[in-house]
């Protein structure tokens, strides 16, 4: 059945406003229509030229789909020639004023004549297009090739949302448009995100995207790549009274619905174009999309037959490049860092190259799996990108250039510096040194740590001191601050005898801590300050935690697998042992108690203080006989004392218990407690 005259009105109005969306989505922060709105408006469109074949039209946006894949793409000549244009790459002003200077030469102009009128804009970084209009409608894209002849990319650009099927107004026998076809970096990176949860290949940057998009022989692969398009001039033009400017041209194809880039502006003489270079480089960052400079173009296009061209390039306009921000180079190994937090970094050692201002001979890559997702080997080459003041980053590697003789990355097992375990924990992608307070790496960090004000609480010693310490070799683990002498000190720079001696106080004063404060102290990984307390708290003396195993640890309450297993580790890293033993013999010292109540023992919780000789037990083997059934050791009585264990000539800790109401026992009476039934703990 025909179409009604309603049908064929509502076909028109649904491509001219699906059309309009389209220009609005690519013109620069446009608003937009929700994409379901647009779905909707699409597949009712799709619906009715399926039903009515003849509604169909040849601009209709339907057709964006493509066609079948080609063999090759059909070669294109362009008979007005798609011209390169010379760069200037001075990073400063003299870009514009040796052009204007040229320039006026060309033109002959004297100091006394007025200055010449340019138009500036954007130097895209994309793929150059040239888009064929025949009475308005779009019949033909083709790519630059060498200038002379390109390839037929029809197909691939009517996928192009950005790239108007049809042009708005009165339309000329014959207009090409020329311009750039580039990716978003918004969209480049959502593309890539959804590349990557679907396990299919990335993109390697926004320029690759746009130009390997568009040179797919299927236009099905095309049309999933999120491309956009600005116009900047015109090739071959029939039926059409050109503008006098370049600036009023673009204005023109705005009119007939081409997206130009907003970022442009006219002006006199050099140092307007000097200006918008400087503008231009301060919003480079913040722009949607790459670009690789500024270009400038003589704005009268009567100037411009005037002035002609040298080879291929013409004489009005100049290209004002910025430093690459990118830059091909050879990864020439990939070693490990250790960072202070023994964080284990594969960082990669690059052929020098200069991109984005700076030499650049390293880049951090992050963690293993980083590397394996952008599938880096050891001797590929790399494109290697330092966007402003980011930290130079890998890319990815070029795998066409590969020789077969390139190497696969390897974590190593072990710390490259101390030599401890390297261990990466199963739900992490780091990988991290187990040696603690022993790797050199870390030990900046872990001084800094250890005498921080809710850990040790060593009062003066900061970064700089410890750098000192550390650099010159003076202090290598926590132990050895407490052996630090005035002297020592005072052989550091900066270091006056008094701020000296007052460092050494300070690091005395600190040697009388608390179970606690000296677990944090440790560093653990994952044990913070409530994680300290509560394991002080539930075992009560740091041998008792030291050799708890993984299921011992977790019936500390917040203690989980992860946190129980960091601790394990650490304490089963023979250095580790060993420096909190030297901490101890310096005299580092707090009050341990006995473990938590259910952990061990019927005399768990209670506290004891003993005093006086007894007849049989040494001090320490009744302190012993307590803590291993559970009970806590003090040194002085307070109200929270349980037993008073006295022997002869038990002095003013007895007559306090006495004065307190304390239980006061014998060494027969500790036996009998310590032998006593649970049954009879109850009180
Ligand atoms: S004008 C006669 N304007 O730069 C001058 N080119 O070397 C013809 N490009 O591959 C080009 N942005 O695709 C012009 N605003 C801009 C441009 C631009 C990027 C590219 C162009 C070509 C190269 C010229």
């Amino acid at each position: 059945m025909a179409a009604t005259p309603e049908q064929a009105r509502r076909a028109a109005q649904l491509r001219a406003e699906i059309e309009r969306h389209n220009r609005a989505y690519y013109e620069l922060d446009a608003p937009t229509i929700p994409d379901a709105e647009y779905d909707r408006l699409f597949r009712e469109l799709q619906a009715l030229e399926h039903e009515h074949p003849e509604l169909l039209a040849p601009d209709s946006p339907t057709r964006r789909v493509g066609g079948a894949p080609l063999a090759h793409f059909k070669p294109v000549r362009h008979l007005v020639p798609m011209l390169s244009i010379r760069t200037e790459t001075d990073t400063e002003d003299s870009g514009a004023f040796n052009f204007d200077a040229r320039v006026r030469r060309e033109l002959g102009l004297g100091d006394g004549d007025p200055p010449v009128e340019y138009a500036a804009e954007l130097k895209f970084d994309g793929l150059a297009i040239s888009l064929r209009y025949e009475n308005g409608i779009l019949v033909r894209g083709a790519t630059r090739g060498d200038g002379e002849t390109g390839e037929d990319v029809t197909q691939n650009v009517r996928t192009v949302r950005a790239i108007p099927l049809r042009l708005l107004g009165d339309a000329p026998a014959l207009l090409e448009v020329r311009g750039e076809i580039h990716m978003r970096r918004d969209d480049f990176e959502a593309f890539n995100a959804r590349a990557l949860a679907a396990g299919e290949k990335t993109l390697v940057n926004p320029r690759n995207g746009a130009a390997g998009s568009i040179r797919q022989l299927d236009p099905a692969v095309t049309r999933k790549r999120p491309l956009s398009f600005f116009a900047y001039g015109i090739g071959e033009v029939d039926g059409w009274t050109l503008p006098p400017t370049h600036s009023a041209l673009l204005d023109a194809l705005v009119d007939r619905g081409l997206p130009v880039c907003v970022e442009r502006m006219v002006g006199q003489g050099a140092a307007a174009l000097a200006a918008f270079h400087r503008k231009v480089a301060d919003k480079r960052m913040s722009l949607p999309f790459d670009i690789d400079g500024v270009v400038y173009k003589v704005n009268s296009l009567a100037l411009q037959a005037r002035l002609g061209f040298v080879s291929r390039e013409p004489r009005w306009a100049v290209a004002h490049k910025y430093p690459a921000q990118e830059a091909l180079t050879q990864l020439i190994e990939i070693e490990i860092q250790v960072g202070r937090t023994g964080a284990l970094t594969p960082v990669a050692r690059l052929a020098p190259v200069f991109v984005g201002g700076v030499t650049v001979t390293n880049a951090t890559l992050h963690n293993e799996d980083e590397i394996r997702r952008k599938d880096l080997r050891i001797g590929d080459s790399v494109i290697v990108r330092r966007a402003g003041d980011v930290i130079p980053e890998v890319v990815g590697a070029v795998a066409d250039r590969r020789t077969g003789s390139e190497r696969e990355f390897v974590m190593p097992s072990r710390c490259p510096v101390c030599g401890s375990h390297a261990v990466r924990a199963a739900d992490e992608a780091v990988t991290r040194c187990s040696g603690g307070l022993f790797c050199p790496a870390q030990r900046k960090q872990a001084l800094l740590h250890f005498a921080s004000r809710r850990a040790m609480d060593v009062e003066g010693l900061g970064d700089k001191l410890v750098d000192q310490l550390v650099d010159n070799a003076v202090v290598g683990t926590p132990a050895d601050l407490y052996k630090l002498g005035v002297l020592a000190l005072a052989t550091l720079e900066r270091m006056a005898e008094k701020s000296a001696s007052n460092l050494i106080g300070a690091i005395e004063a600190s040697k009388h801590s608390t179970l606690a404060r000296f677990v944090y102290a440790l560093g653990i990984r994952n044990v913070g300050e409530k994680t300290a307390r509560d394991l002080a708290r539930h075992f009560g003396s740091l041998d008792r935690l030291m050799s708890a195993d993984p299921a011992r640890l977790r019936q500390v309450p917040d203690v989980g697998p992860i946190v129980a297993s960091s601790i394990a580790q650490f304490f089963a890293e023979p250095h580790n042992r060993e420096v909190i033993e030297q901490l101890r013999a310096a005299g580092v010292q707090w009050e341990e108690g006995a473990a938590e109540a259910g952990v061990s023992g019927r005399l768990a919780g209670r506290r004891f203080v003993l005093t006086g000789t007894l007849p049989t037990l040494s001090r320490d083997a009744a302190g012993a006989l307590i803590e291993a059934a559970g009970g806590m050791v003090s040194g002085s009585v307070s109200k929270k004392t349980d037993y008073v264990v006295a022997g002869s000539e038990a002095g003013s800790k007895l007559e306090k218990a006495q004065q307190l109401g304390i239980r006061i026992v014998d060494e027969a009476g500790l036996m009998a407690l310590l032998d006593r039934d649970d049954s009879g703990e109850s009180s």
